[in-house]
Formats: C-alpha cells, sequence, structure tokens
C-alpha cells in the first residue's frame, strides 16, 4: 500500500488572549448586573439568581489558564459578552478562509511545499461561516490552487476525520497533495453569559499538507500508518443552529443555537470511548503499548487526557509523553490536537511512533497512528 505521510503543519494563533481572571470579572460583573436589575423577581422565586464563576473552579475542572480569541473587548464588555466581528462585502475575504490562509501559509512553508504542488483543498472544523459557497472553495481561490475543495464537519473529530479522508484520496489516486485547514472561532458559539461553559473555548486555525511519501521533502514528516474513525450517537453536545431555524420560528438569541452539553456525562461517556479506540487501534496494528512515545490527544479536559494516556499506557504518562496545550489555548475543538502535535513532534527520533486522537461531539473520535519518517 502506498505510504502517505503528513509533511507539514502550521499553527494561525489570534493576537489576543484572555485569562480566567478577565473572563470571571466580566462575567461575574454581568451576573451581578443581572440579579441586582432582577431582585424582585428574584426574591418572589421567578427568576433564579446568577452564581458567580470562579478562577479557581476553572483551573482545577478543566485545565484552561487562558484562551486566544478573535476579539477579546466585545467578549469582556459585560454589556455585549460575544466577540464582535466586522461585518465583510461579499468581494472581501470571509474570516474563516482568511484565517485558513495564514495557517494554511505556514504548513507549506513546513512541508516545502506551493500552491502549485496542492491539489485539493478540505476545510474540516466544527462551525463553518456560511452555507456555501463552500470556504475550501475561496481557500483554494486565494491561495492558487487547482483541482477540487470542499468542506466537512465532524465536529471536534473534523481534523482526524480529514486526516482519513485526505489519505484514503491520496492512495485512490483522486489527489496526489492535499491541504486540510481547521479554521475554529469557538467564540462565536460559546455562551459566555452560561457560568457552566463561559470558559471552555479558544479561536485558533490549524492546517496540515498530506502527501505521498515519494513526493515529500520536509525533514519533519510522519507516516500515516493507520487510520481508524467511529462514531456514536450522543445528545450530550449540541447545538441546534440550522438552516431550518428561520422556518421553525426560531429566535437568534435561543440558547439551543449555541453550543451546549452535559459536560460531566461527556466526561463519563467518551473517556471509556477513546481509551478503548487507542488501545485497539494500537494492538489491531501489533504496535506494542511500551513503543508508543507520544499522545496528541483531543484539549478539552486536563483531567480526561490524563485519565485516558493512564489507560492507553498503562500507566501516568509523562508530561512529555503527552503534551497538553489547554492550559493556553482553551478547547479549540478539531483544531486541538493538531496545536499539540504542530508544536510537539520535531523532536520525534526516525520511526518513533505516536498517536493523534480526537474526540467530541456525535460522540465521534479518531485515531490516527504516525511514524516519524525524516
Ligand atoms: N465557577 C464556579 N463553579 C462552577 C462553575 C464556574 N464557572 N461552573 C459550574 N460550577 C459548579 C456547578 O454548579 C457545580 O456545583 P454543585 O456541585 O454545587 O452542583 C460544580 O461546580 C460542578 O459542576 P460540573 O458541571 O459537574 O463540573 P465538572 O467537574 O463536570 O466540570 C467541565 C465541568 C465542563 C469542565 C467538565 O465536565 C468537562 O470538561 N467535561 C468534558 C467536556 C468535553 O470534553 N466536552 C467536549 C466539548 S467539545
Amino acid at each position: 500500500m502506498e505510504q502517505i505521510v503528513i509533511s507539514g503543519t502550521g499553527v494561525f494563533t489570534p493576537e489576543e488572549s484572555i485569562t480566567n481572571k478577565e473572563l470571571v470579572k466580566a462575567y461575574n460583573s454581568y451576573a451581578e448586573t443581572y440579579n441586582s436589575n432582577n431582585k424582585v423577581d428574584i426574591s418572589r422565586g421567578n427568576k433564579i439568581a446568577l452564581e458567580l464563576s470562579s478562577e479557581e473552579f476553572i483551573y482545577k475542572a478543566s485545565g484552561i489558564k487562558s484562551r486566544y480569541v478573535m476579539d477579546k473587548k466585545g467578549i469582556l464588555d459585560p454589556e455585549i459578552m460575544h466577540p464582535i466581528l466586522d461585518k465583510r462585502s461579499n468581494d472581501e475575504p470571509s474570516i474563516l478562509a482568511e484565517m485558513s490562509v495564514k495557517a494554511a501559509k505556514k504548513a507549506m512553508d513546513s512541508a516545502g511545499k506551493t500552491s502549485n504542488d496542492i491539489d485539493a483543498v478540505i476545510t474540516a472544523c466544527s462551525n463553518l461561516e456560511r452555507a456555501y459557497p463552500a470556504i475550501s472553495i475561496e481557500v483554494q481561490q486565494l491561495l492558487g490552487v487547482s483541482g477540487f475543495a470542499f468542506d466537512m464537519n465532524v465536529a471536534c473529530s473534523s481534523a482526524t476525520f480529514a486526516i482519513q479522508a485526505a489519505a484514503d484520496m491520496i492512495r485512490s489516486g483522486s489527489a496526489k497533495t492535499i491541504l486540510i485547514v481547521n479554521p475554529e472561532i469557538c467564540s462565536g458559539h460559546l455562551d459566555f453569559k452560561d457560568r457552566d461553559c463561559h470558559f471552555i473555548f479558544g479561536d485558533v486555525c490549524t492546517a496540515l499538507i498530506l502527501e505521498s511519501k515519494e513526493t515529500a521533502k520536509s525533514n519533519n514528516s510522519f507516516e500515516i500508518v493507520s487510520t481508524k474513525c467511529i462514531t456514536q450517537f450522543s445528545n450530550n453536545i449540541r447545538n441546534n443552529f440550522g438552516f431550518l431555524n428561520n422556518v421553525k420560528k426560531s429566535s437568534p438569541l435561543d440558547r439551543d443555537l449555541l453550543f451546549m452539553q452535559e459536560g460531566r456525562k461527556v466526561f463519563k461517556e467518551v473517556v471509556p470511548m477513546v481509551s478503548q479506540l487507542i488501545t485497539d487501534h494500537i494492538e489491531k496494528e501489533k504496535i506494542k503499548t511500551a513503543d508508543i512515545k507520544r499522545l496528541w490527544l483531543h484539549q478539552a479536559n486536563k483531567s480526561m487526557n490524563d485519565f485516558i494516556g493512564k489507560k492507553v499506557l498503562g500507566r501516568a504518562p509523562e508530561d512529555h509523553e503527552q503534551p497538553n496545550i489547554l492550559q493556553d489555548y482553551a478547547n479549540t475543538s478539531s483544531a486541538g490536537s493538531i496545536i499539540a502535535f504542530s508544536l510537539y513532534s520535531e523532536d520525534m527520533k526516525n520511526d518513533e511512533i505516536g498517536v493523534l486522537c480526537s474526540f467530541g461531539a456525535g460522540y465521534s473520535a479518531g485515531s490516527i497512528i504516525l511514524k516519524k519518517t525524516s
């Protein structure tokens, strides 16, 4: 079977970031104003008072210390509580396409490729800016890439599912060199007025180049040894935003049109599902646990990753074996494991093996076994 490699990665990180302290201050100011404005209704039991958020809880429950965002001012304004992004005309690049191009150029540089070498673009992410035309086709045009492009969404697992799709496409001959981009403006689908989840997400864009090992000239290539993707329906992470909202007479401010989750259930159900997926996958490929040098896991919750790492390796992983970027980036949906891979892979030696693994809404989970080749 033809060997396919990931020959380049790129990360576009927004300039602004928000610490837990800043985020909690804004939320608590919003909650105190709400409680004061609704004092009478709250005392009569007609409304429920909002409880305050805490920095200590956020770090202890999630491992997150700060998050990069596309707009800090709007999120931290207690009167607004969401990012304010510019409305662009149809003649200007869309925001997702613009950040995708920035990450893509870094990935192309690291793979030693130009636009002329790429013949397919996949945008794989949780939230697309519009229904159509595909963001991917816009990215293709902005980069001057020939061939074809399409968008796909498997929530937090979008990137790993795209890796599997791209590797299969290269093997079957439908494309030779594929650019995958994962633009995630998670702050746009987050309810910053909801204490249970206001701290969870951040914004970023990652990019990958996949090609045949024969054409790769990068000095940091990883062979895709094997891929395994699984899905199992669950309502525990859900967002009802969609094209039928209008005809169903939803209000744009309806709570269910943003990210919603039963966090504790997700934690309990996804940890065993992912541990089993990785364990079965490496066993099927006859890889010994002792030969796994690195786990680049989805970045949603540090304790979740600690549990999964321990289950897969049979012991607590060392920090360098399972790098977390969650403390700086928070949950960036499909991009999280790719950031960890991009930042913590160059030091690996030839033939060393690692597992890249995403998990999230769907439920969906993707495991990619990688071997350093150069
Ligand atoms: N500040 C202070 N207290 C808070 C709080 C906040 N911001 N948010 C919730 N709490 C309180 C709750 O009200 C609850 O209080 P109670 O015990 O008096 O009822 C307590 O803290 C525990 O809340 P809970 O929601 O059960 O916390 P948790 O320990 O499960 O942590 C998550 C919450 C979201 C961090 C965690 O469940 C998680 O990460 N789950 C996995 C999520 C995931 O991977 N999702 C994928 C998304 S793509």
